[in-house]
């Protein structure tokens, strides 16, 4: 997929160690191959649990686990608003990618997943490329996310920007009356795979943009297409200058407690995983309703890449998973209205929408079909 660590609420006394909440958790090991990974499963009420694999070297084995139970969750809420027909589910496979990954180990990750009959259908996240889907699929049915010549629908980030866009389009209805940031101000911090291409979308909408990148080579390639393009030196510049929009289309951790003090955007809507620093009750996403802020949740807009893999399991169509990814205007206007009907912020009011579309689905867990 993607590469989807997503935002979830959190209780403010939960104990990150806790797997009561999740349906199922698969500890596996091949000391052939030396693979040590954890695959939860969250909830599976709207279907098979779909998330990407985080290969990463984490310092222990619990740390291993706060994050598959934190990110699987995440799936679970990311994939309901999303409107697929998917549960939530993460893997983590412990190691240095750069040293620890081999064809072996991932043949060996991809044997664990099938065994899950489909209940756990993985994907790319931090650390896994479409190519190691490839590898992975060797082994398992239920790994998506590869590459087009296996098969796969290749690089997500097509259809994450053509999302961002969609949900920053539903941002400016609401706030400014029109779908359209034409005439705006919209400053982009990161201009990779993503928000190069957000970038052009904004062009050709008639926005004015202005981008930061702490890669020149990144920036001198967008600015050479379209050199109408404003830059500046950093992100700190950006978020002071002068915009009406704020896309944060680089590392998590964008909105931090200073971000959203100087920030002279009306609207914020990125790419960027986990943009709150602080979530549940009283963190950023309320210090952004009190400043004025609308904000559009990161797993809500930048769901196009698992828009895209779960197409891939049907025989990919880019047309249908661009169909799907469009629908992220409907789902944005949605949250925001639903977030100014109950007085709280869209990221709360998304949670809410995520819940509500879970409890309607089935009350047992999903079964591989005989
Ligand atoms: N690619 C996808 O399909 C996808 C899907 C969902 C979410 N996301 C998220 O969107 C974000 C961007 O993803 P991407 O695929 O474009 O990644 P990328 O690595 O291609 O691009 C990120 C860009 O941010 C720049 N950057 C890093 N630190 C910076 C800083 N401090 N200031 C300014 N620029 C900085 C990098 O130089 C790079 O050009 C990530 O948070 C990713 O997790 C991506």
């Amino acid at each position: 997929m993607t590469a989807s660590s997503v935002t979830a609420p959190v209780a403010a006394a939960h104990d990150p160690l806790d797997t009561s909440g999740h349906e199922q958790v698969v500890l596996c090991s091949d000391p052939q191959s030396g693979l040590r990974a954890i695959i939860s499963i969250h909830d599976t009420s709207l279907g098979p649990a779909l998330g990407g694999t985080r290969f990463y070297p984490y310092a222990s084995h619990d740390e291993a686990l706060a994050d598959v139970l934190r990110l699987s969750r995440g799936m679970s809420y990311k994939n309901a608003v999303a409107g697929i027909p998917h549960g939530g589910g993460k893997a983590v496979i412990i190691g240095d990618p750069s040293t620890d990954k081999t064809p072996e180990l991932l043949r060996a990750f991809g044997r664990f997943v099938e065994s899950l009959g489909g209940r756990y259908v993985t994907a790319c996240d931090v650390g896994t490329y479409v190519q190691d889907m490839d590898v992975v699929a060797e082994t398992t049915r239920f790994a998506t996310g590869r590459s087009p010549e296996n098969g796969g629908a290749g690089d997500s980030s097509v259809l994450t920007a053509f999302g961002v866009f969609q949900g920053m389009r539903a941002a400016a209805q609401h706030l400014w009356g029109e779908p359209t940031l034409k005439g705006r101000r919209v400053g982009i911090a990161g201009v990779g795979k993503v928000g190069r291409i957000l970038a052009g979308h904004l062009v050709e909408d008639g926005a004015e943009v202005v981008v930061t990148d702490v890669n020149a080579a990144a920036v001198e390639a967008l600015t050479a297409t379209h050199p109408g393009i404003e830059v500046v030196g950093d992100v700190a510049a950006l978020v002071r200058s002068d915009i009406d929009v704020y896309a944060p289309c680089a590392l998590g951790g964008a909105l931090d407690d200073d971000t959203v003090d100087v920030l002279r955007a009306r609207i914020v809507c990125g790419g960027a995983n986990n943009q709150l620093v602080t979530e549940g009750d009283g963190g950023t996403a309320d210090r952004l309703v009190a400043r004025g802020i609308t904000y559009c949740p990161d797993f809500l807009v930048n769901a196009g890449g698992v828009i895209q893999v779960s197409d891939e399991l049907l025989g990919f169509d880019f047309d249908r998973a661009k169909r799907g990814a469009t629908a992220i205007f409907e789902h944005t206007l949605e949250v925001l209205e639903t977030a100014d009907e109950r007085g709280e912020s869209p990221a709360a009011a998304a949670d809410h929408i995520a819940e509500k579309r879970m409890a309607a689905g089935s009350s047992t867990i999903w079964l591989p079909q005989r």
